[in-house]
């Protein structure tokens, strides 16, 4: 991820927390502003607003290159917005980094990048839990994510690159799942899975709504996540038009 971020060199202009004014503060849990967002000179957002009530899940939907992913990194702080602003439970962060807004309690499972592919499902296991409370042991919580997804204690030693595609989604979920964030960013975790696996994955997700996180998934194709949603909005060329 940290990769990503030096490789899109993207500019923090400083026009962007300027018109963000403090009598725009929301009282959704999450607001953008007119947000626009480039990579080097392309801009892939443009004066995007939107807003998430607590307890909404808000699914984000249209075809390929339309924005969603770009809109998951300027909300978790992967990339910053060239202008606008975003509200996380009333605070701008705009121009945060992603480490800050991580411990704000807003969390992004990128879409291909979610798990350490050169390293084994414990170690990873290892590196998601690391901020967790001190009074939490780390061996019970990997054997806890373990009871919750068999499949990845047969595969514990392996490294996670090795995994299949559901099971490296399982292994992405199981913080969430243990520790559910009080915002949840799921970019197309569908992506190239069975349907018997996937209707397990909803399984879970939805689980960590029942939790009370209010979420944003992402998902080009929007049939199956339907009955989780409260909202859907659609993305073109980096504009929102539903
Ligand atoms: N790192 C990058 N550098 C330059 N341009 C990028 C980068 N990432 C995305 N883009 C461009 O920004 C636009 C939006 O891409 P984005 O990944 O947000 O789309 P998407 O809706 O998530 O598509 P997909 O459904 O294929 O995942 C695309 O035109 C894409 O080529
Ligand atoms: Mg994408």
């Amino acid at each position: 991820m940290n990769n990503l971020i030096s490789s899109i060199g993207n500019k923090i202009n400083s026009d962007a927390t300027d018109d963000c004014s403090t009598d725009l503060l929301p009282d959704a849990i999450l607001k953008l502003c007119r947000v626009n967002a480039f990579y080097g000179k392309y801009q892939a957002l443009f004066d995007l607003s939107l807003s998430v009530e607590s307890g909404e899940v808000l699914a984000v939907t249209g075809l390929n290159g339309a924005g969603k992913t770009t809109l998951t990194r300027v909300i978790s702080g992967l990339i910053h917005p060239s202008s606008g602003c975003i509200f996380f439970k009333g605070i701008n962060i705009s121009g945060l980094r992603i480490e800050k807004i991580q411990a704000m309690g807003l969390e992004l499972i990128p879409d291909r990048t979610a798990v350490f592919n050169s390293i084994s499902v414990v170690e990873n296991l290892k590196i998601f839990f690391r901020n967790v409370p001190k009074s939490e042991s780390i061996s019970e919580l990997i054997e806890k994510s373990f009871e919750m997804f068999p499949r990845l204690k047969l595969r514990a030693e392996n490294l996670a690159g090795q995994l299949s595609g559901g099971e490296q989604r399982m292994l992405s979920l199981a913080k969430p799942l243990i520790f559910p964030p009080e915002f949840l960013i799921v970019d197309e975790i569908s992506l190239g899975l069975a349907p018997k696996i996937l209707a397990e994955i909803w399984e879970k997700i939805d689980e960590i709504k029942k939790r009370g996180t209010t979420m944003l998934i992402v998902e080009q194709y929007i049939k199956d996540v339907k009955h989780l949603t409260t909202n859907i909005l659609k993305l073109e060329n980096g504009k929102l038009v539903a």
